[in-house]
């Protein structure tokens, strides 16, 4: 249930411990309505968009964001939501990027949580999805598109469920799509990213790939 935090991130107002404690309960908050959305019919792309997705983004986003010094708030909020417009109604897929950003400032708000980060939140799920020539505009943007990629390498039985089950496709076709997916998300991901999915790629391209 929505609780304000006590003061807003950066404030002085509370303590570190205090305001730590409450941004666990607002995140705790946020995974369920999401998880929620994951599950319900709506969602054209099953639960598995939670179990097989958003989770490793949220890990992959949180490892790059220790490793590269980023902040851990914007990260932790922006990879649970970067995807919650396109689980929440099929209709604002083409645009979830658009629609996601918006649906994070209604959602963060009621907490009383800091419009700078809120921003900083709209501007990562913005740019998600953006190819590998966009100029993002902070390390946390940047984190969050190469964690969306990279959850794909960790997550190839769910290509395959999406290639065969929900798309239907025969097997050569398939199997060119999840290689052709894999290929997009790789050259999506930044060099640390890269060095921390490289020998999983190259795993997966010898069981897919004939050669
Ligand atoms: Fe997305
Ligand atoms: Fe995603």
């Amino acid at each position: 249930m929505i609780k304000k935090l006590a003061c807003k991130s950066g404030s002085k107002k509370i303590s570190k411990e205090v305001f730590d404690r409450e941004f666990k309960y607002m995140i705790s908050d946020i995974e369920e309505l999401v998880e929620e959305a994951c599950k319900k019919d709506a969602n054209i792309f099953g639960y598995g968009s939670w179990s097989h997705h958003i989770v490793g983004v949220v890990k992959y986003a949180k490892l790059l964001a220790r490793k590269l010094g980023a902040d851990e708030e914007i990260i932790e909020l922006a990879a649970l939501l970067h995807d919650y417009a396109s689980v929440l109604d099929k209709n604002l897929y083409p645009d979830h990027h658009i629609h996601g950003a918006r649906l994070a400032e209604e959602i963060l708000k009621p907490y009383n949580y800091s419009q700078e980060k809120i921003e900083k939140i709209k501007d990562c799920i913005f740019t998600h999805r953006a190819s590998k020539d966009i100029i993002y505009k902070s390390v946390e943007a940047r984190i969050i598109a190469s964690a969306d990629a990279m959850a794909h390498f960790d997550n190839v039985n769910s290509l395959l469920y999406l290639a065969f089950v929900k798309h239907e496709m025969e097997i050569d076709e398939g199997t060119n799509w999840v290689l052709e997916k894999l290929k997009r998300s790789w050259e999506k991901l930044m060099p640390e990213a890269r060095e921390m999915m490289r020998k999983r790629y190259a795993a997966i391209k010898i069981i897919l790939d004939k050669g």
